[in-house]
């Protein structure tokens, strides 16, 4: 099997074509221009961050929330604009918004030139040919297989320190509010060995973190590497041959034991005892799960179809702290789902006071033509309802970070410096062991660091401290 190499050699040639990538959405997307970036450096492209300096414009699409894909149609229709000094340029729309889409935004709209859904980057270079001799190009075929293993990314706006590593792909889940599953496919893991081989030249690359991806990390599940070993009980073999999450994780926490693993996102009906065990047992696993709960309604959660009451996350989360006290949770909430009634919504409320997440990203339900919930339910909160819900969502969640924010006053954390913060050049940001943003004054220390920081002040979402031996 061909070695991943993520170091990114400097291009020497001046032939090479400019290509221009902007991503949006999830960890996911950015993680999947990484490996576009390494399939179009091998076919003759290089990387530009000037658009308008660019021969091909790829746009690494979301289609989670109606907004997301109505800021990229407008941003598409502004790029169009960039066609007017370069006739030549070919502008391309990848990810979960041209696979919904498919041939719409070529034919009818004719934004776009080339679009390529979330399995078929590998045809990118050919799509682009095909363009180059005046045709259309579009690939939205969804793969049950293709998780892009061997090819090593091309680690684009790097901070050296911190890097995404895609674990698998696509999900099986079938949430009702959610078109992932339309847009990414079925769920397939990818070969744990080139997982493993990935993270190694990471770590010897000098790479400080990396955060393991997927829909549902959780579900990870791997056949392969050594014989099988049969068993009279077919859920015994399953277990004894196959690379569960839990296992997964324990094999790349062992690569490094100064490296820092995190991962996302954890679906509380997979993420098992065995995962929390490994955690607990490696100090470079991050002691940090974001565990979705969308909603705190039993009967919302029946009609999203996320397959657990509120009674059994809330057990969950408390599993988790009861394990490991210093973990900390953090949670999507969806306000205004369809037939949500103020007491499913103080219902949501009282389940986010009840865990006190340390952080939330809270959105309102924005129905998805084709999902469950658009064929079977009608989307019939009104908008200011789930606006002024979202609100209330948004001040409860503030309240609990800042809290949470509070209770660090006077205590050190280590903290991996990857950035400068945005406020001041003299002061770097970094993530603590639970994920929360850390600022400190630069000093003599640099990204990559890891640096124990005395928190002295905080803000909703900031730790602000000095840095102590
Ligand atoms: N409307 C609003 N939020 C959504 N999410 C997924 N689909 C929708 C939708 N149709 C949210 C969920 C998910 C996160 C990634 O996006 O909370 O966990
Ligand atoms: Fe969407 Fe549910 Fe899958 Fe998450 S688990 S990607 S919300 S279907």
């Amino acid at each position: 099997m061909q070695a991943p190499d993520t170091i990114i050699q400097p291009i020497v040639e001046t032939n090479l074509r400019q290509l221009y990538i902007e991503s949006y959405g999830c960890a996911m997307n950015f993680s999947d221009s990484e490996i576009i970036g390494s399939i179009m450096a091998e076919h003759g492209f290089e990387f530009t961050n000037d658009e308008f300096n660019a021969d091909v414009i790829f746009l690494n699409t979301c289609a989670i929330r109606d907004n997301a894909e109505q800021k990229i149609r407008d941003r598409l229709k502004h790029l169009r604009g960039n066609k007017k000094q370069n006739k030549d340029l070919i502008i391309g729309v990848l990810g979960c918004m041209a696979e919904r889409l498919k041939s719409k935004l070529l034919e009818e709209e004719k934004l776009v030139d080339i679009v390529a859904g979330p399995d078929a980057y590998r045809d990118l270079p050919k799509l682009v040919a095909q363009v180059e001799d005046g045709n259309k190009a579009i690939n939205v075929l969804l793969s049950r297989e293709e998780t892009y293993a061997e090819i090593s990314p091309l680690r684009l706006n790097t901070n050296g320190v911190s890097a995404f590593v895609s674990i698998m792909r696509g999900c099986d889940n079938m949430c009702s509010f959610c078109v992932v599953p339309f847009t990414r496919g079925r769920e397939r893991s990818r070969d744990a060995e080139s997982i493993v081989n990935e993270v190694k030249i990471l770590s010897d690359s000098g790479y400080k973190e990396v955060i393991l991806l997927g829909q549902n990390v959780d579900s990870y599940l791997w056949f392969g590497g050594g014989p099988k070993v049969e068993f009279k009980n077919a859920e015994e073999s399953v277990k004894q041959n196959a690379v569960t999450f839990d296992k997964l994780l324990e094999m790349v926490a062992l690569v490094n034991p100064e490296m820092r693993i995190r991962f996302s996102t954890s679906h509380p009906k997979d993420i098992s005892e065995e995962v929390l065990q490994v955690m607990k047992k490696y100090d470079n696993i991050c002691k940090h799960i974001h565990l979705p709960a969308q909603s705190g309604s039993t009967r919302i959660l029946e009609a999203m179809n996320r397959t657990y009451t509120r009674e059994w996350y809330m057990a969950k989360h408390a599993r988790i702290k009861e394990l490991m006290p210093e973990c900390s949770i953090s949670c999507d909430i969806i306000s205004g789902f369809c037939t949500e009634t103020e007491q499913d919504h103080q219902d949501t409320l009282s389940l986010m006071e009840a865990c006190q997440f340390e952080f939330s990203y809270m959105y309102k339900y924005s129905e998805r033509p084709g999902t469950l919930a658009a064929k079977k339910m009608t989307d019939d909160v009104p908008e200011e309802v789930k606006g002024s819900r979202l609100t209330e969502i948004i001040h409860l969640q503030s309240k609990m970070s800042l809290a949470n924010n509070k209770s660090y006053i006077g205590k050190t954390v280590r903290v991996l410096a990857d950035s400068v913060s945005k406020k001041s050049e003299n002061d770097l940001a970094g993530r603590n062991d639970q994920n929360s943003k850390v600022v400190f004054p630069k000093g003599q220390y640099k990204i990559g660091d890891f640096v124990n920081v005395l928190i002295e002040r905080v803000t909703t979402t900031s730790l602000i401290g000095i840095v102590v031996p």
